[in-house]
């Protein structure tokens, strides 16, 4: 890729799973499969942030799942959220998760959740995701917490 990512020059777009796998493997799996469960699934939204050139810098997945804390008609969880550590800061993340709350909004989604990083909790924050448990353990990464946004955001 270009080292020369700039804001507002990530297009997101909805990719096949196998676009998503090489940014996963480096930034979010590193020495683990790179698959996900469901990630073929039919229903299983993957998107990617590219920059002018073509480069996956950025991606996400979203897919119907019931949220394990908060009741809703139809909920989704976001999984697989990673961007380019070259890009970081630069929006493409906050671009990817609009885009797909809008996608899930569109089909009937009232609720996203994630099981966040610690260290993630602050960029969902600032997106609209609110923490609604205390930190858990997820191996091998280590201690998440549950985060919730209700839709459509108003
Ligand atoms: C977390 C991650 C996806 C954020 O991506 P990004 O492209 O840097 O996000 P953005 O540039 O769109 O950031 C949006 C806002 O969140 C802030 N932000 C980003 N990462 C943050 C963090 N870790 N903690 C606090 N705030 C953060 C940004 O400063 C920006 O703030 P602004 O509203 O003032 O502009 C990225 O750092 C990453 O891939 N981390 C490693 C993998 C990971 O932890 N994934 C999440 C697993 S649950």
């Amino acid at each position: 890729m270009s080292t020369e990512a700039q804001p507002g020059t990530v297009t997101i777009e909805q990719v096949d799973p196998a676009a998503t796998y090489d940014l996963r493997a480096r930034v979010l799996r590193p020495g683990r499969p790179v698959q996900i469960t469901g990630d073929d699934a039919p229903f299983t939204l993957h998107l990617a942030a590219r920059t002018g050139d073509g480069e996956v810098v950025g991606v996400v997945r979203f897919h119907p799942q019931d949220c394990p804390w908060q009741v809703a008609e139809a909920a989704w969880q976001l999984r697989g959220m990673a961007t380019d550590p070259r890009v970081r800061g630069l929006g493409a993340g906050r671009a990817l998760v609009a885009e797909g709350l809008s996608r899930v909004v569109a089909r009937g989604g009232d609720l996203v959740w994630c099981d966040a990083r610690a260290s993630a909790v602050g960029f969902y924050q600032r997106i609209g995701f609110t923490v609604v448990t205390e930190p858990y353990d997820l191996r091998p990464v280590g201690p998440h917490l549950g985060m919730v946004v209700e839709l459509p955001i108003r």
